[in-house]
């Protein structure tokens, strides 16, 4: 994805005459726009019955686009069958958990494992790439639209075969399977994989081994189904890069996997401007992104202009906040940033979400924003240098899928919070990160974090160690390396793998009341406070920084720094407040920044670097002006001032220094 920063967003002219779509280029050029995404909802248009194609309608729409030089990033429509599928193949439709079945009337209304369903889509995305692939405005292809995200796991009769014969390729022998998943527990011992079924609602708690591997079925149905697609449009037209939006820190797949066979990674963020935290949260959802195939570029395909038209209360984003969002995303490496959706549309369940250009056209202060927006981005030129990152936050989908199952001492022990947890003191310091996972080549990060990674096999869990043992810093929270690959319990304290490297022995957890925190007392005396959870760990063998203070267990450690091999571990034993997870940090020089160097609250501060060039951004969040410290000898790119020592930005307002060496 080399070249101009993308902006842009979805195109849907089927919603509008054509009238309508020679208005559309002229203000898409108006607005800088480079990239529109078409067809992802375009199946009944292009082929209303089944085998009768109407092509013209959008080659025409290519031309145009052509014409004003605006590149087509053009995607297959299999997310949203025609009604047809439906009322000819009613088996491609999905099924619930109590065994009722979705209809059609929305979208997403397909079971992947339908043998209709793939047969019918592979024709439409063979014709779609035939007729237009050659096309000159077609850039890129947009494989579906957001994989799983309405319906992410079917339980149909299509679904229990499929997931039968998985199994049997997984574990060879319904022995195996057993093993695997402690069926001695409540007499579900299996004499043939014919009587395996889907995880369906059931009496009570379901196997956790039995619906974690449910989960990985699905996840890989779903991917199975996204090669095959990409793999027709690579016949057709191998030099075009191929990518399918994201979700972020989407918890059915794991997109890790997924981005492994992706030319680019792209993502859509619909965040909620109502949550106060959500520039962190949308900082952490791009550092995963970008982290999830370090060798590919990443782009957003989707934010809003404003606002979504699906929570309860759709608060719109402040004005400016846009414009300092998608400089977030820039500054986190995307090479593009584009919208959901070009024209807001006037039927349909989506008519009051946002748009580029609203329902009462260029008339808006929005628009505004965005056409200012595009034009900036256009001359804007920041070379495609790393993010700098000396860190890293371990994550991983199975572990993800496995600790939020039934049957845990804690049912709102939640991933996304563990993460907000040790990534937010980061965000606010100035410090960014990538994500790894537990398997994968650690050296090169000066310290790894790791929240609750409470699924971890042997390997990982070795390579974690070894990374330790040369010489890494490892942060480590509690609940992690609790079980196997198949949410077995490993015995003896908890730990697992990891189990060496926690400097003390967790032999029982308490997860707290609700409204329980208890005191922290650190070795130099002072105090801070924790919440949630404990472990109650006893020998140990490390430093311990910080006991709890009062409460039932006054006394026990619950941050221990030890020495391994050539590097060091801090043992974090329970849910600490921001203070106390500072305090952890300033032990670890690569996840650490002194208060006088840190960008002003609400301020968001990441730097770009390259050999000879690196680029400092500055978002303000915040609805104040804010003074912000920065080292002389750059240029400004944004306005054009020279720089000062100290550089004011006004409310959502972002700077760009650029320095060259
Ligand atoms: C997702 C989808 C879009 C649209 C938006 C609405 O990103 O991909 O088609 O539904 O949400 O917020």
């Amino acid at each position: 994805m080399a070249g101009p920063l993308r902006f842009g967003g979805d195109y849907n002219p089927e919603q509008w005459p054509r009238p309508v779509w020679e208005e559309d280029v002229r203000l898409m050029v108006e607005a800088g726009v480079n990239l529109v995404t078409l067809g992802v909802f375009s199946w009944a248009m292009l082929e209303p019955r089944e085998g009768q194609y109407e092509f013209d309608w959008l080659r025409d729409v290519l031309d145009l686009l052509s014409r004003a030089g605006i590149g087509v990033d053009l995607a297959t429509p299999t997310a949203s069958p025609p009604p047809w599928v439906a009322a000819r193949y009613p088996g491609t439709l999905p099924v619930d958990e109590a065994g009722l079945r979705y209809w059609p009337g929305s979208r997403q209304h397909f079971c992947v494992c339908s043998p209709d369903y793939r047969r019918l889509a592979r024709n439409i995305v063979e014709r779609l790439a035939k007729e237009l692939g050659r096309h000159q405005a077609v850039e890129m292809w947009h494989i579906h639209n957001e994989y799983g995200c309405h319906v992410p796991y079917c339980y149909c009769d299509h679904h229990e075969h499929a997931f039968q014969s998985w199994l049997e390729v997984r574990y060879g022998s319904v022995g195996a399977l057993n093993d695997a998943w402690g069926t001695a527990f409540w007499s579900q011992h299996y004499a043939d994989f014919s009587e395996v079924a889907p995880p369906r609602r059931a009496p009570t708690v379901l196997n956790p081994s039995q619906v974690l591997d449910y989960l990985r079925f699905c996840n890989e149905a779903f991917l199975e189904e996204m090669l095959e697609e990409r793999e027709i449009l690579k016949r057709a037209r191998p030099d075009l890069p191929a990518t399918t939006n994201f979700m972020g820190p989407f918890k059915p797949l794991d997109y890790f996997a997924w981005a492994r066979e992706l030319d680019f990674v792209s993502t859509d963020n619909h965040l909620d401007p109502a949550g106060p935290e959500h520039p962190m949260e949308s900082a952490l959802h791009y550092d995963l992104v970008r982290s999830l195939n370090k060798s590919v570029p990443w782009m957003v395909m989707e934010q809003t202009s404003a606002h979504v038209n699906w929570r309860a209360h759709n608060v719109p984003k402040r004005p400016g906040s846009m414009r300092a969002l998608s400089y977030q995303a820039v500054a986190r490496g995307a090479g593009g940033v584009l919208f959901f959706q070009w024209r807001a549309s006037r039927a349909g369940a989506e008519k009051f979400q946002s748009a580029m250009l609203g329902h009462a056209g260029s008339a808006s202060p929005t628009w505004a924003e965005v056409a200012m927006l595009g034009r900036e981005l256009e001359v804007l030129e920041v070379e495609d240098v790393p993010v700098e990152s000396k860190a890293a936050i371990c994550f991983s989908w199975p572990s993800w899928w496995a600790l939020e199952g039934q049957g845990q001492p804690a049912h709102d022990l939640l991933l996304v919070d563990q993460l907000h947890w040790v990534y937010g003191p980061l965000f606010r310091s100035g410090v960014a990160v990538d994500f790894c996972q537990p398997g994968e080549e650690l050296g090169h990060y000066g310290a790894v974090v790791v929240p609750s990674l409470y699924l971890l096999d042997e390997a990982d869990g070795q390579n974690l160690v070894a990374y330790v043992e040369s010489g890494g810093t490892a942060v480590i929270s509690f609940w992690s390396g609790i079980v196997d690959a198949h949410d077995h319990v490993y015995g003896g304290p908890y730990g697992g793998p990891l189990r060496g490297l926690f400097g003390g022995d967790v032999v029982e957890v308490a997860p707290m009341k609700d409204d329980h925190r208890a005191q922290v007392a650190w070795a130099d005396g002072s105090l801070t406070s924790t919440s949630f959870w404990v472990d109650r760990i006893i020998k140990t063998d490390g430093d311990v920084l910080a006991r709890l203070d009062d409460g039932p267990y006054a006394g026990g450690p619950v941050v221990v720094a030890s020495r391994r091999g050539g590097g060091s571990v801090l043992y974090v034993g329970s849910r600490l407040d921001e203070q106390g997870m500072e305090r952890v940090y300033s032990h670890v020089p690569a996840l650490w920044v002194p208060p006088d160097l840190r960008p002003p609250p609400g301020v968001e501060r990441v730097v770009r670097r390259g050999d000879h060039v690196s680029y400092e951004f500055l978002m303000n969040h915040s609805d104040d002006e804010r003074e912000v410290a920065v080292a002389t000898g750059g240029r400004e790119l944004l306005s054009g001032t020279p720089l000062a020592s100290r550089l004011k930005l006004g409310p959502q307002e972002v700077a760009v220094v650029l320095r060259t060496t």
